[in-house]
């Protein structure tokens, strides 16, 4: 059995010989004597054509086949110059493995991406999804690879914590406690010391605080995995379930930061227009026009950098264009994002030492000791693509940090601890996997861009 991948890319090797090829029906057209059968194998973006005729023994059934039938074809594969596809199959033998029922729910249309997110599990099969799910999975690859190449170690972070990472208590708690028949304590609150972990839990906003324990043992690391989100925002780029990467470099200050984050955009979107030119073609005709162009002139230009206050600056000069007015203090939405980005800069941009008050407990603090050393990238389309900052590795400074912001100084013990031992400057940021996958395909909703979304109000499958 050979993918079709592999003819398209070997045809020299293959035309005039006898192949084997198994794949879903994607159309079916029969005439008295003979039919074409167009074959997707899910290994590569093209369909494969293949020719029968009623020399085969089961030639009604062929031509009776629904469209997602799966079938096995044994035939030569010949050119066929000047048409379409430069090649077809000509079929010596077709075994039917599993017919498909009429109510097959992908016909031969365009369906609507609304439509086809309720049949996640079927839609996987059209180009659209095909596209973006194969492209999903080289930048996977890309990603690895880019941190692999410059010996950044890869851990596994826990996905069930005791913390919350990024203090915003947006958090899907973790309990084997019967809402009913919970134990309460002294005050008559769920008694979650009498729980599985003998306290609260809860799912995992960001591995960072233990990728940093991990920085300061190996230097250089980074996370790659699932994060959840319990944030009430129904957005097209807010998932409550989706995948960060996260890494986080010792003796590296902000700077080193956003070096390491723009060669990292930059890496994965060279390596995705390498090696999945069809997809991205398909993308740049029927998703985005325009996109390699754009990508193209991200790879040729060097991002943008600006201070939270001269954006803000910026900004103000046009309050009357937005919804939520500008100010300082104030935390930017997506609507001054992308303003930003796409109509100020014309391309990504970092925006760099925002108010403490609306960033994380752990980003460290400038010396006008008001603002915090992070950043934020903005790329055109999305706005706010990844988010970091130089870590405070100051002990006192953080617990004075903590204080301030009420945090329980018992539930970070191992976090102080670094600060206590060879505390080391270091930095690092998050990238939101899925903006990521949107930013390359032009997909408009995070929904179309990871298998089975999750989102408020929808967990199905
Ligand atoms: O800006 P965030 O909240 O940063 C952190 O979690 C830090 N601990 C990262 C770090 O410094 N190690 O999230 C990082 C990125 C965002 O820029 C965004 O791209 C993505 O994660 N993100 C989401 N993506 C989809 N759905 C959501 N609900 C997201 N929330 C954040
Ligand atoms: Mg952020």
């Amino acid at each position: 059995l050979i993918t079709i991948k592999s003819i398209f890319r070997d045809k020299e090797k293959y035309i005039g010989k006898e192949i084997t090829v198994g794949g879903w029906v994607r159309s079916v057209r029969d005439s008295k004597t003979f039919g074409f059968v167009v074959l997707n194998d899910g290994s590569f973006f093209e369909t494969l054509q293949i020719v029968y005729s009623d020399s085969l023994g089961n030639f009604q059934e062929i031509s009776r086949l629904n469209i997602g039938a799966s079938i096995l074809v044994r035939g030569q594969l010949v050119g066929t110059p000047g048409m379409k596809q430069p090649f077809e199959v000509q079929a010596v033998q077709i075994d039917v493995e599993g017919e498909s029922a009429p109510d097959y729910p992908l016909q031969k249309k365009r369906h609507t991406l609304e439509y086809l997110r309720t049949i996640s599990h079927l839609r996987p099969r059209t180009n659209t999804f095909q596209a973006v799910f194969r492209v999903r999975s080289l930048c996977a690859y890309a990603i690895h690879k880019f941190f692999m190449e410059r010996d950044f170690v890869y851990v596994h972070t826990p996905l069930i914590t005791g913390s919350d990472c990024e203090g915003a208590g947006e958090m899907f708690r973790v309990t084997t406690l019967d809402a009913k028949n919970a134990p309460l304590d002294e005050d008559g609150r769920v008694d979650y010391r009498q729980d599985f972990f003998g306290k609260e839990t809860n799912l995992t906003v960001s591995g960072q605080l233990n990728g940093e324990a991990f920085a300061m043992a190996f230097r250089n690391i980074y996370t790659f995995g699932p994060t959840f989100r319990a944030e009430n925002s129904n957005t097209t780029r807010h998932a409550a379930e989706f995948w960060m990467i996260e890494p986080e470099m010792a003796f590296a200050d902000l700077k080193d930061d956003m070096m390491l984050a723009e060669s990292m955009l930059k890496y994965v979107i060279r390596y995705v227009m390498e090696n999945a030119p069809e997809e991205m073609n398909f993308f740049n005709s029927f998703v985005d026009k325009g996109l390699i162009e754009r990508l193209n002139g991200v790879l040729e230009s060097d991002f943008a950098h600006v201070t939270y206050t001269q954006a803000v600056e910026l900004l103000e000069k046009n309050n009357d264009m937005f919804t939520y007015k500008v100010c300082w203090g104030c935390d930017l939405q997506t609507e001054h994002e992308r303003y930003l980005t796409e109509n100020i800069f014309k391309r990504p941009v970092f925006v760099t030492d925002y108010p403490k008050e609306i960033k994380a407990f752990y980003m460290k603090m400038n010396p006008d000791n008001k603002t915090v050393a992070a950043m934020d990238c903005l790329v055109p389309g999305i706005g706010e693509i990844m988010g970091g900052s130089q870590r405070e590795d100051n002990l006192d400074r953080l617990l004075a940090r903590m204080e301030e912001l009420k945090l329980n100084r018992e539930d970070y013990g191992f976090y102080l601890d670094l600060r206590k031992y060879g505390s080391a400057r270091h930095a690092g940021f998050g990238l939101g996997f899925e903006r990521m996958i949107m930013y390359l395909t032009g997909m408009s909703n995070i929904r179309d861009v990871i298998p089975f979304p999750r989102t408020v109000n929808n967990c199905e499958l």
